[in-house]
């Protein structure tokens, strides 16, 4: 072979070795379905963040559960085998109460309030103590308002007396559920569909988008639009990864997912809105509730947490400001 040539191929291959061993694979878990928001914005994000760092940082995401549920997905990131997941709260605050407060009922009206609370100083202390846990706090999302699919007409809050209702494993949403009088049954969200058709679960509390996608509205009797809950996701990443990974990439991935996360959030407005006109569309009741509709259950819970979890009277003052 010609000298040159070689020589140029022997440029061409070690140029490409130093930019492989620059770049890396790493991976994202969560646990909501691909067609849902969170896992569009992952796959856009990394997509964004891939180009920004030419191809340094590549971020395969894995939704549905893919790599374990939460808990074993939170382990994998203690121990740097997962490197970035978007999580609920639900592992976080059976933890540390504090976690839980962004669950407190009604203490926003809607998802503008839900953004102001998730980029105020209350969310940021939150972050910052996520070290604690082994992880980096990147950045809140959220999955809209909280509502609830019944597979039983629905006129009262006393017609969920002793129902047995779906929900997360966290210790403010079972308390949530009981100071109400249902029988709240946690419920991962891949085994809900099923779960609710043959009638393990009498209801549930979830997201307007998820009702309309996972088409939980197939088996419901009522749909009840009570918009009680903001749902917040957490974007994390694992300390050990995050250490090995340049302060330039950092600040590229910091401010994808400052700039995704907040769409993320605000695009919840619409996004309730036109599932809610899509739900409407099914031929199953829909009913509007509000704080009163619950009856003295909700001041019962605010006494129960305040106890529980110190900084709720903070985020009630950030609320009310
Ligand atoms: C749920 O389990 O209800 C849920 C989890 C993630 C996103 C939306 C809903």
């Amino acid at each position: 072979m010609h000298r040159l040539l070689t020589g140029a191929i022997a440029l061409a291959v070690s140029g490409l070795a130093a930019v492989s061993a620059a770049a890396e694979d790493y991976r994202l878990g969560l646990i909501t379905p691909p067609s849902h928001m969170w896992s569009v914005t992952a796959t856009r994000m990394a997509e964004d963040i891939k180009a920004q760092t030419d191809g340094r940082v590549n971020i395969l995401i894995f939704p549905s559960g893919q790599l374990g549920n939460e808990a074993q997905m939170l382990q994998q990131m203690q121990t740097g085998a997962l490197d970035f997941a978007f999580l609920t709260l639900g592992e976080f605050a059976n933890r540390d109460p504090n976690y839980g407060i962004f669950l407190a009922p009604y203490i926003v009206d809607d998802v503008a309030g839900a953004s102001k609370l998730l980029t105020g100083g209350v969310a940021q202390e939150l972050l910052d103590g996520m070290a604690d846990f082994g992880l980096v706090g990147l950045g809140w999302g959220m999955a809209g308002m909280r509502m609830i699919v019944t597979g039983f007409p629905v006129e009262s809050a006393a017609d969920l007396n002793g129902k047995k209702i779906r929900t997360i494993p966290f210790a403010p949403e079972l308390a949530f559920w009981q100071q109400v009088g249902a029988a709240p049954t946690p419920m991962p969200l891949p085994a809900l569909y099923d779960a609710f058709a043959n009638g393990q679960v009498d209801g549930m509390q979830i997201d307007v988008e998820g009702t309309w996608n996972s088409k939980y509205y197939e088996h419901a009797k009522g749909i009840v639009i009570s918009d009680h809950m903001m749902f917040p996701m957490a974007a994390v990443a694992s300390g050990r990864k995050w250490a090995t990974i340049s302060d330039a990439d950092r600040a590229v991935v910091e401010k994808a997912m400052d700039d995704y996360l907040a769409a993320l959030v605000t695009g919840y407005a619409e996004i309730d809105a036109d599932y809610l006109a899509k739900l409407e569309t099914t031929g199953v009741p829909v009913t509007r509730v509000d704080r009163a509709w619950f009856g003295p259950s909700i001041d019962s819970w605010y006494e129960e947490w305040r106890e529980k979890a110190p900084m709720l009277k903070k985020l009630e003052a950030e609320a009310s400001n």
